[in-house]
């Protein structure tokens, strides 16, 4: 039953959320059936429902007549909260979830469905400007959940210059950041998503350690130099092993011996019968991508190809990410050729 009426709850989050429920209730006594019903111009019987509902998922809960924000929903839904959710939330109803109605088709094409590969160069080639500022907000607050516990599990303490490739919304560098004090970090990303970016390093008051580098992995022969180590967050399952092996390639040439990268995912298990949220979000990669979520075997294997040795994976329980691989240049400069 739960199986068959996920589709249910997770329709009764995106539209409180879209009402801005959570965000309307914040620091509020609650409300009552007859004020909701008041308050969105609705009849009493679906206001009911809604809050009903909502109290049901444990996103609110009742005091006498009135219906007032859960911690969670106090922490994660109201706006402009440090680890605001909706991004995420918004995404996958607004872009994901009409292309999940289709997945048969996806099944059968191969293809992505939430843009047209006829008319795109990719996923990141987006024309809607709503749409891409969705997409980013979603990672953002999907990666703000997680980074705390990247910074808690992987061991960044000889690190001075990170280079956050693809880094999108910053997350990543703002929670290592403030875990380090001398870390500084540059986050490398196509030049509209830097735009996005800036404003979230400033807010966080991190402009002074954070940079941005305009830049597109693909295209240019080189990615910034001058880092001790590289990170490639929720990256590579966007893409195709070969692109995966380029990327990987290019990682290596820019760090200097010994430099150190970390490749941090929702890791699918090596024997390929789980975890669910891994082994989900890959199918959400057949509708977005070309891509796939891949096991941590895959990672060290790739890793290895194009030179990195003493390759390690650490694992650890977050939303967005469940481990790492982590490995290193060797000291003496071999590079190795990508086929
Ligand atoms: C799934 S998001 C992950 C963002 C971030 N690393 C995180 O963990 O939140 C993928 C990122 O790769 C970036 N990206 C895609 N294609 C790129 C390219 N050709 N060059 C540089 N960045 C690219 C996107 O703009 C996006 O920010």
């Amino acid at each position: 039953m739960a199986l068959v009426t996920g589709l249910w709850a997770s329709k009764t989050l995106a539209l409180a959320h879209e009402l801005d429920l959570f965000t309307h209730l914040s620091g509020t006594a609650g409300i009552t059936i007859e004020a909701c019903a008041a308050h969105y111009r609705i009849a009493h019987r679906p206001a009911e429902m809604l809050l009903t509902a909502c109290a049901a998922l444990r996103l609110l809960e009742r005091h006498g007549e009135h219906y007032g924000n859960t911690p969670l929903a106090e922490t994660y839904l109201v706006r402009g909260r440090p680890l605001y959710f909706g991004g995420w939330i918004a995404m996958a109803d607004r872009r994901e979830y009409p292309a999940w109605l289709h997945l048969k088709e996806a099944l059968h094409s191969n293809r992505p469905l939430t843009w047209d590969p006829d008319r795109q160069a990719s996923l990141f080639d987006g024309e809607d400007p709503a749409l891409v500022a969705t997409f980013w907000e979603a990672m953002y607050a999907l990666s703000i959940t997680t980074a705390d516990v990247l910074a808690d599990s992987v061991d960044l303490s000889g690190v001075t210059r990170l280079l956050d490739v693809g880094g999108g919304g910053g997350a990543n560098d703002i929670a290592l950041c403030r875990r380090h004090s001398h870390l500084r970090a540059t986050v490398f990303d196509l030049p509209f998503v830097c735009a996005l970016t800036r404003p979230k390093i400033e807010q966080a008051g991190l402009s002074d350690r954070i940079d941005l580098a305009e830049g597109d992995f693909f295209a240019d022969a080189a990615l910034p130099d001058g880092h001790d180590a590289i990170l490639l967050s929720k990256i590579l399952l966007d893409w195709k092993e070969s692109d995966c092996l380029t990327i990987l390639h290019k990682c290596f040439t820019a760090l200097p011996p010994g430099g150190q990268i970390v490749v941090t995912d929702l890791f699918v298990d090596d024997n390929k019968d789980g975890p669910v949220d891994a082994a989900l979000m890959s199918l959400n990669m057949l509708i977005e991508t070309w891509g796939r979520n891949y096991t941590a075997a895959e990672y060290r294997s790739w890793l290895a190809a194009v030179g990195f040795t003493g390759l390690q994976t650490i694992r650890f329980e977050a939303p967005a990410a469940n481990g790492a691989v982590v490995g290193h240049k060797p000291e003496t400069n071999t590079t190795f050729r990508v086929s």
